[in-house]
């Protein structure tokens, strides 16, 4: 099928404005009034160990589930890029699940990491979007993101519909295992069904974002910083931005500032921090504090409670709104994705078809 641009500029531009809408789909399908939509025979009850393999912007999905299963399920996870995995040979517990994220499906190393567990674990599970790839066709179970064809180089609805599956996952991986009332679940999947109407709410900020971008689109570097689950996100925002967007850009846990990066903050540096009002905030907010005693321009990403709190001094200020914070990574998909376009875009560089890059690497 043949997928047009519907009005917009690019891919990417549709693609990022579509997730209140797949995501909605995928909730639809993994959840019903009675529960959680899983295949019977997933229980992780007896399961001692998790391993999430994926390349690119899906291993940044699967960096963030790790926060979920660790905390909710009490689940030790590992997770690794898919060409390391693949050849350091990992002793794998039998009674181990071994979870694959792709969106295409055919990226290789993926695949081959897949065929390296297969026997050895309990189960291999794939979250892949396309349901007839060979990652999908392989594994034990298969899970669609249901986040439709992506077109753009740079994923971006397909990384929402990941988190989303995982987050499902984790929730069902916590109630197996006894660390989730039906309550608690209720709860938790009242607070995923908010979630289009808070994405269409995060969209309303592209052109605050746009703005910003315009300012971004100067830099020579640029830092992403984030705490918890936020961490993964800073690491997602600096892939989409050097993607697409050519400019040098690093993500990095808000603690380990000090060991390295921030001998390379100065006044032309923006530093974006994601920072939800959480339990880590007052943490995120000494580390930025850091960075502007030292001249640096800070962008911060926060909701109204955060930046009642921390914006003095700050350069410019993007206001989310509030999210629970178990699922606020997902939320803050959103302008971590808007702030790359934009600055690509100012940038005048070829946001779909980025130089030197694919859309699925089927080649080592
Ligand atoms: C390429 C794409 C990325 C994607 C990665 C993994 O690098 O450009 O957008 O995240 O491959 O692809 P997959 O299809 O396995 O999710």
């Amino acid at each position: 099928t043949q997928v047009e641009k519907g009005g917009y500029k690019h891919f990417m531009a549709k693609e990022i404005a579509e997730q209140p809408v797949v995501l909605a789909d995928a909730l639809r399908h993994y959840l019903t009034t009675d529960g959680l939509n899983l295949p019977s025979e997933l229980d992780f009850s007896n399961i001692s160990r998790l391993t999430l393999v994926a390349c690119g912007t899906a291993f940044y999905a699967c960096s963030v589930a790790k926060y979920w299963f660790e905390s909710l399920a009490r689940l030790p996870v590992e997770i690794d890029v898919a060409s390391e995995f693949r050849y350091r040979e990992p002793p794998l517990p039998t009674d181990s699940y071994a979870i694959f994220v792709s969106q295409s499906g055919e990226t290789a190393d993926t695949l081959a990491a897949l065929r390296y567990c297969d026997e050895k674990v309990a189960k291999t599970i794939a979250v892949v979007n396309v349901p007839t790839s060979s990652i999908a066709r392989e594994s034990d179970i298969a899970l669609p993101i249901l986040a439709g064809v992506e077109v753009g180089v740079a994923s971006t609805k397909a990384f929402t519909c990941q988190l989303l599956v995982l987050a499902t996952l984790a929730l069902k991986a916590a109630r197996d295992r006894g660390h989730m009332s039906e309550a608690e679940l209720a709860k938790h999947m009242e607070t995923l069904r908010l979630l289009p109407g808070l994405l269409t709410r995060a969209l309303d900020l592209d052109e605050a974002l746009n703005i910003v971008s315009n300012d971004l689109s100067e830099a020579r570097d640029v830092l992403f910083l984030g705490r918890g689950a936020m961490y993964p996100l800073a690491l997602e925002g600096a892939l989409k931005l050097k993607e697409i967007s050519y400019i040098h850009a690093e993500g990095y846990a808000s603690g380990e500032l000090k060991h390295g990066p921030i001998a390379l903050i100065d006044s032309h540096t923006p530093v974006i921090v994601f920072a939800p009002h959480d339990a880590l905030f007052d943490k995120t907010v000494s580390n930025m504090q850091e960075v502007m005693a030292r001249g640096g321009k800070v962008l911060l990403v926060s909701d109204r409670k955060g930046l009642d709190v921390a914006s003095e001094g700050v350069w410019q200020t993007v206001q989310m709104p509030e999210v629970p914070d178990l699922f606020a990574p997902i939320l803050y998909a959103v302008p971590a994705q808007l702030i790359a376009y934009h600055t690509a875009v100012a940038k005048g560089t070829d946001v779909d078809q980025p130089r030197n890059l694919a859309k699925s690497v089927t080649v080592e």
